[in-house]
């Protein structure tokens, strides 16, 4: 099933709200901000060990502009992922490069199609571009929120742009590899019968190294397709901003275009840099992390709160109602702990969304559940 919605041109954009910030919700629900703890947003609770890289707050490297190749950073992403130096583009976080890339391959009457629910990015650069977005829905929660696939290829059939996320935020699943290609196949078989060029295709691998693999061989088979990989997730860098588009020369050639010649700042170049040739600190991130989602799994489920399977650093569960869930939310709320909510209306409204954190972090969230109707 596949929803398409276009922003009439004379309206203005809307002012999209994001996260409410750690200072606002201390003062709302009256709590020291220090005990405020971010289950929402997907951040890593322990910082990366990388006291050697800066010299100190005002480190010599603020007074210069990142070398515009960044090439030492070019260099350690294109190792660490596998690839040529030409097929890495960094940009300021994940967020970026998804901008860059509606950029490259949008316009005003251009379609572009995602598989909901998902990422909500996906859809704001859409819209920012003028575009018309086709949504189409993934399929049953019980049968692991997969992509419907011929639905996918239907729904691309004359669009610019397909966007996927793997695995998917919110839901946490991820797609066998091989149903990838499939659908790929499907798009470059359909774009040949009707004499176009198939459509760009953005994987979104945000959370790419806690399932351990990536769609990044597929870009041989299908030239167009754009990875979108993060230092914010697994390396626990999400305040450095640092993401990367990685795609054949050719096809990053237009998302070079629109990037502003510095937007990564030297600082988190070197921070960024370092964590790349690091690889054991990202691996014991998530083997940590992996650790607890466990736990926290076991934990809850054992409370009654309904998880869903999650290849991420995140778990979604399922209440019994949208109010039973917003009440759990306000619940933990009051203690300090945020959840990541749904509102009215969203597919997901009966669902919230917990970041995995710390043990102790955890701890406090497990205590904080019990007292929480299911
Ligand atoms: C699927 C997905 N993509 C991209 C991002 C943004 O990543 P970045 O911090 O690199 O901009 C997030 C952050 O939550 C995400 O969940």
């Amino acid at each position: 099933m596949s929803a398409s919605t276009k922003r009439p041109s004379d309206q203005p954009l809307p002012t999209y709200v994001w996260e409410p910030t750690t200072d606002f919700l201390a003062a709302r629900y009256r709590l020291p901000r220090e005990s405020i703890v971010r289950f929402d947003v997907n951040t890593s609770p322990l910082p990366p060990d990388l006291r050697d890289v800066l010299t100190g707050p005002f480190d010599p490297l603020l007074c210069e502009y990142p070398p515009s190749d960044y090439a030492g950073l070019v260099a350690a992403a294109a190792e660490s992922y596998g690839v040529a130096p030409d097929e890495i583009l960094p940009t300021a976080g994940a967020d970026e490069a998804l901008d860059l890339t509606a950029r490259a391959f949008l316009r005003e009457g251009s379609v572009a199609v995602d598989a909901v629910p998902t990422y909500a990015m996906y859809g704001i650069v859409t819209e920012q571009r003028g575009a018309r977005f086709r949504a189409v829905s993934r399929r049953h929660a019980d049968e692991g929120f997969g992509l419907d696939i011929p639905a996918m290829a239907e729904a691309a059939r004359g669009a610019d742009l397909v966007w996927l996320c793997e695995p998917n935020n919110p839901t946490g699943a991820a797609e066998p590899p091989e149903r990838i290609g499939e659908l790929l196949d499907l798009l470059a078989a359909d774009a040949a019968r009707d004499g176009r060029p198939a459509p760009a295709v953005a994987v979104d691998e945000a959370y790419s190294e806690f399932v351990g693999r990536s769609v990044l061989a597929l870009r041989a088979r299908y030239p167009r397709l754009v990875v979108i990989r993060t230092l914010s997730k697994a390396h626990a860098l999400a305040g450095a901003r640092v993401g990367f588009a990685v795609a054949r020369p050719e096809t990053l050639a237009p998302i070079l275009s629109f990037r502003a010649p510095a937007s990564v700042s030297t600082v988190s170049a070197a921070l960024a840099t370092a964590a790349l040739r690091r690889p054991e600190l990202a691996a014991a991130n998530v083997a940590r992390i992996a650790e607890q989602r466990a736990r926290l799994i076991g934990e809850l489920s054992g409370i009654g709160w309904r998880p869903y399977p999650s290849q991420a650093s995140f778990i979604l569960f399922r209440f019994g109602s949208a109010e039973v869930a917003a009440a759990a939310a306000e619940g933990l709320l009051r203690q300090g702990l945020v959840p990541r909510t749904f509102g009215p209306g969203h597919p997901l409204a009966d669902c919230l969304r917990l970041t995995v954190r710390s043990a102790q972090e955890n701890d406090r969230l497990i205590r904080a559940a019990r007292e929480i109707p299911a």
